[in-house]
């Protein structure tokens, strides 16, 4: 028995583990902190939902209301608008948003299910708008055969159109808009 010490040894430290861990669960549970319990009930979610307001003067928009102490409601997931009715850019570069559900298209290193539909080759089988020529350019501005590496994941620029409220308010306003405007007194 050349490994008795070892033996003797590992007996001991599972014994004491045993004990300490026994201790533990013993004595552990005395000094649990008893507020805990206490903050909970004060910290009743206060539904966000009913008091956003857009537009409104908030500092913080994003909390829609809800006092930075206390928790709200997530507000209810958006809505998927599959109605084919495409948006108007708010600006000529803008990429469009998406008129139709895209669930479950997989875009991945061996297939793109966008350019089924909106490949030059397939748009007219479709009836899609094909990509523009810009999806086809590398960086140098050279055309390529196929859609180019850095317009190959579509949803990194294109996004679904939902119902969505509007988070923040925003003053934007397109170039019509200002062209449209009245010139300011004083002829500038
Ligand atoms: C089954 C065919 C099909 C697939 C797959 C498809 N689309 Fe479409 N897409 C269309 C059609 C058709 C339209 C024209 C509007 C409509 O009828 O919904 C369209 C419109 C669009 C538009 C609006 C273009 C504009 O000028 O306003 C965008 C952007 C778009 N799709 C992006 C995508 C992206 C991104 C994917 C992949 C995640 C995708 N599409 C997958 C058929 C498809
Ligand atoms: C790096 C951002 C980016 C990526 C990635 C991208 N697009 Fe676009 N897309 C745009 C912009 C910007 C426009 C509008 C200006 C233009 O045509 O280049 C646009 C325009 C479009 C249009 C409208 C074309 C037209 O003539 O009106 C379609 C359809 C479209 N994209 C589909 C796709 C699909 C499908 C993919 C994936 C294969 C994709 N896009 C990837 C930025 C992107």
């Amino acid at each position: 028995m050349r490994n008795k010490p070892l033996i003797v040894a590992v007996a001991l430290v599972a014994l004491l583990s045993v004990l300490a861990f026994a201790a533990g669960w013993m004595f552990g549970g005395l000094k649990r902190p008893a507020p805990v319990q206490a903050s909970a009930a004060t910290s009743t979610p206060v539904d966000a939902r009913a008091i956003f307001i857009p537009g409104g003067s908030e500092i913080d928009a994003l909390r829609r209301g809800v006092p930075v102490n206390q928790e709200g409601h997530p507000p209810p997931m958006a809505r998927v608008q599959n109605t084919d009715i495409r948006r108007v850019r708010n600006y000529p570069m803008q990429p469009p948003t998406i008129p139709h559900t895209i669930d479950g298209y997989q875009v991945d290193k061996n297939s793109n299910r966008c350019m089924l539909c909106h490949a030059r080759a397939n748009a007219a089988t479709f009836q899609a708008p094909p990509v523009s020529v810009t999806h086809y350019m590398d960086r140098d501005d050279q055309f390529l055969a196929t859609v180019s590496p850095r317009r190959y994941f579509c949803s990194q620029c294109h996004v679904v159109q939902t119902d969505a409220p509007t988070l923040v308010a925003n003053g934007f306003k397109d170039i019509d808009t200002v062209l449209a405007a009245e010139p300011p007194p004083g002829g500038q």
